[in-house]
């Protein structure tokens, strides 16, 4: 069988555009974490000005790693990936610049309304109206692109990647859209369709679906493609991949209750979540399941490859945290957890653990690709930023897992006369410990995002374009 170069060739550029933006966002986006991670360590960081506040650098903080990270990363590699493996060029070159742009625009506005104060106040749907509704052209057109290109692809099959990333895209645009319905009041203003319990139970069917199909479906069809390519391994299982799929995208939409257990919501909705939470477990661990036994013949490479550890060992933390979620998902164990730091946590081993070292696995592997080069300027230094995010990983989850059953121990116990054993103010000064660890722990995982964005740009300026050009080509595997 030979390999043939075909006269049309990939659409890279816009891939390398979301690629190095996402470096860009992630530094910004952790930075922003380590900083109001310090905040919550030394309160005069809030410098009493509004828009420095915690409150309102928090969600610039999620919006930046969720949208702009992930959603960058996301981008790249579902470009990267729909086009290789339908042996097709995009559809459309300017809808996906537009895609590009406007994303970028929604981020800038992000950066400039949030700390301003503008928000719908929904988590992980703050931007207000004119940015959503941008937001939402922007998401449609992605879904036209992706799919146009699955449509005009040369092969026969349609790689089970992008079922994942498929399924990202399209239920990604019904959440933001149904969740967003709203009553602009003024340019800066809206409120939202719902109200009551009805709103909560919405926004949390957003939210954790935003989980389920954001910050977990896409990134399981990076994993889908980075993980076998960067093992030289067949995918383990494909028949698992399909049955591992349906369950997945069947069950998650059912678990947003457990968001809201305890409250006004009915009590049997609160009981469907938490049992479908549980359930969830299968699905989820199929895929990490997968991916793990996809290395077996292979495990040796994890000795001299940082990239495939970054991938590996975003798997075990997809693993653990999709472990733990059912857990906390069970009433009686999320009466502990619920507002204390051990949520925070469990987002963080599934946000850094999973999303950013997959991320980061994955842009790793496809920079050197896109510009030409045979591989990464350091392979050292990718060596150095695992280690970095990995002890950074480890130290923010620890930290949290005790705060937080600190926490939610002294919130409940009570004296034989029924009054409170520790005051608010005495769970918070135990927790300060935690709260300096967990700042350091996001310092070394951030600073190792340095590391990456300087290995990229020494190995982006090392390219010959001729080279890059070259790597654009189609390659038509089995032509003469
Ligand atoms: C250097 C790395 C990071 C640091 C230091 C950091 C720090 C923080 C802090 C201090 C909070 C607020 C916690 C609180 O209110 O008590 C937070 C919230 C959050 N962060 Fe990060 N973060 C980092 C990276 C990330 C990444 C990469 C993601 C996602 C991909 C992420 C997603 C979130 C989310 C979703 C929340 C809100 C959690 C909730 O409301 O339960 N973070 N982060
Ligand atoms: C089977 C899989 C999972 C289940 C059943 C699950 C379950 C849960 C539960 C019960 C909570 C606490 C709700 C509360 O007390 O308020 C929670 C919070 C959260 N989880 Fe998971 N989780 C899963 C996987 C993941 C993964 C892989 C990620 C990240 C990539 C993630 C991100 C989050 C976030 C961001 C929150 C905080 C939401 C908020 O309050 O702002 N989860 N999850």
């Amino acid at each position: 069988m030979s390999t043939a170069i075909s006269p049309t060739a990939y659409n890279y550029k816009v891939v390398r555009q979301f690629a190095i933006m996402t470096v860009v966002w992630g530094i910004l986006g952790m930075g922003l974490g380590v900083f109001i991670a310090s905040q919550l360590v030394w309160p005069e960081l809030n410098f009493g000005l509004a828009w420095t506040s915690f409150g309102r650098l928090r969600p610039l903080h999620t919006n930046l790693v969720i949208f702009a990270f992930g959603g960058c990363a996301l981008f790249a590699t579902s470009y990267y990936v729909v086009q290789r493996t339908c042996q097709t060029r995009l559809i459309s070159d300017s809808l996906a610049a537009f895609t590009f742009w406007g994303w970028q625009a929604v981020i800038v506005g992000a950066i400039v309304t949030l700390p301003m104060g503008f928000t719908t106040t929904k988590e992980y749907a703050e931007l207000e109206w004119p940015l959503a509704i941008l937001l939402a052209i922007v998401w449609v057109t992605y879904g036209l692109v992706f799919f146009g290109t699955i449509v005009k692809r040369k092969t026969k099959h349609i790689y089970v990647g992008n079922w994942f990333y498929g399924a990202f895209i399209v239920v990604t645009a019904m959440l933001h859209i149904v969740n967003h319905a709203s009553l602009p009041v003024s340019f800066f203003k809206s409120y939202s369709a719902y109200s009551g319990a009805t709103d909560a139970m919405i926004q949390w069917w957003y939210g954790h679906n935003a989980v389920g199909f954001f910050l977990t479906t896409g990134f399981l069809g990076m994993m889908y493609y980075f993980v076998p390519k960067q093992a030289e391994r067949p995918i383990y299982s494909y028949r698992l991949s399909i049955v591992h799929f349906w369950a997945l995208i069947t069950l998650y939409i059912w678990a947003g209750p457990h968001h809201l257990h305890y409250t006004a919501l009915p009590d049997w909705a609160q009981s469907l979540g938490m049992a479908m939470s549980i359930i969830l477990l299968a699905p989820s661990w199929g895929g990490m399941i997968n991916g793990m036994m996809t290395l077996s013949g292979a495990w040796h490479k994890l000795r001299t490859d940082p990239i495939l550890r970054f991938l590996v060992v975003s798997l075990a933390f997809y693993g653990m945290s999709t472990f733990e979620g059912p857990m906390m998902a069970i009433k009686t164990v999320n009466s502990l957890s619920h507002y204390t730091d051990w949520t925070i946590g469990h987002v963080h081993a599934g946000a850094l653990g999973w999303v950013a070292m997959i991320s980061i696995g994955a842009i790793y592997h496809m920079i050197p690709k896109l510009f030409g080069r045979a591989q990464m300027h350091s392979i050292a230094l990718i060596n150095t930023h695992f280690w970095l995010a990995t002890i950074g990983t480890v130290l923010y989850i620890a930290s949290m897992w005790v705060n937080g059953i600190t926490q939610g121990l002294m919130w409940r116990a009570i004296n034989d006369d029924g009054t409170l054993t520790y005051s608010f103010v005495e769970a918070l000064q135990a927790s300060h410990p935690g709260f300096i660890v967990r700042a350091l722990g996001g310092a070394f995982f951030a600073s190792g995002m340095l590391f990456m964005a300087y290995n990229v740009w020494r190995t982006v300026r090392a390219s010959n374009p001729a080279e890059a050009k070259a790597a654009e080509q189609i390659a038509v595997v089995g032509a003469h």
